[in-house]
C-alpha cells in the first residue's frame, strides 16, 4: 500500500470530481489523507517575503497541517473542476502560498521536501473544449515541481455538462501502475 495525500476541491462533495476521484480510488487500493481545500482556512499569500528567511508565519492556518500531510506521503493526487481554465479560487490560495518554497530555496537554497513523491492529477470540464485544460497542464507542472513532485499524469475528463464518463482508460491504469510499482510499496 502506497501512501497518498488527496487534495480534493470542487464544492461539491458528491459531484463529478468527486465521482472521478471514487472511480481512480476503486482502481488503485491506497491509503491516503483526504483534504478538502473548501473546508480549509488558508489566508492569500500577501507576499510579505518573510519566508525567505523562516517558515511562512501563517502556517498556524490549515496550510501548516496540508504541508505535514504532503510531507508523510508519496503521492499527491490532485483532484479540481476546471474553473475559467484554472483551478477554484481556494486551490488557487494554497498554491499561491507554496510560493514559501520557491523563495526559501532561491534565496537560502534550502529545499523543504527531502525526497521526490509522485504527482497525479484529475480534472473535470464542463466543456468539450480541446483547450480547457492546457492552462492547469502548465500551472501543475509547477505547482508539483515545487513538492519535489514528478508529474506523471492527469486524468481529464471534459463534456461533464452533458456527458458522466468516470472510467480510467488502460493506458493511464497501466502507466500509474508501474509508477506505484516502483514507488516500491504497491
Ligand atoms: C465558476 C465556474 C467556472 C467554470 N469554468 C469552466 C471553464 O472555464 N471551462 C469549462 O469547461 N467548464 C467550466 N465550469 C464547469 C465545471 O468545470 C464543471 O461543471 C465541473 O465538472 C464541475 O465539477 P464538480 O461537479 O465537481 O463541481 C465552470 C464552473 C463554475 C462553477
Amino acid at each position: 500500500m502506497s501512501k497518498a495525500v488527496v487534495l480534493f476541491a470542487s464544492p461539491h462533495k458528491d459531484g463529478h470530481t468527486a465521482k472521478l476521484l471514487d472511480s481512480f480510488m476503486n482502481h488503485f487500493s491506497l491509503e491516503y489523507e483526504y483534504i478538502n481545500l473548501y473546508d480549509c482556512t488558508i489566508r492569500p499569500c500577501i507576499d510579505c517575503k518573510a519566508c525567505a528567511r523562516m517558515t511562512c508565519p501563517y502556517n498556524s492556518d490549515d496550510m501548516g497541517i496540508i504541508i505535514k500531510k504532503i510531507e508523510s506521503a508519496e503521492i499527491i493526487i490532485c483532484a479540481t473542476p476546471i474553473y475559467f481554465n484554472h483551478v477554484p479560487s481556494p486551490f488557487k490560495a494554497m498554491m499561491d502560498r507554496c510560493q514559501q518554497f520557491y523563495l526559501r530555496k532561491a534565496t537560502a537554497g534550502i529545499s523543504h521536501f527531502e525526497h521526490e513523491r509522485i504527482g497525479i492529477l484529475l480534472t473535470t470540464a464542463g466543456s468539450d473544449d480541446s483547450k480547457v485544460t492546457d492552462a492547469v497542464t502548465d500551472v501543475f507542472q509547477m505547482f508539483f515541481h515545487c513538492f519535489e513532485t514528478k508529474f506523471i499524469e492527469h486524468i481529464a475528463k471534459t463534456n461533464t455538462d452533458y456527458m458522466t464518463d468516470y472510467n480510467i482508460s488502460q493506458i493511464q491504469f497501466d502507466k500509474i501502475k508501474k509508477y506505484l510499482v516502483k514507488t516500491g510499496e504497491y
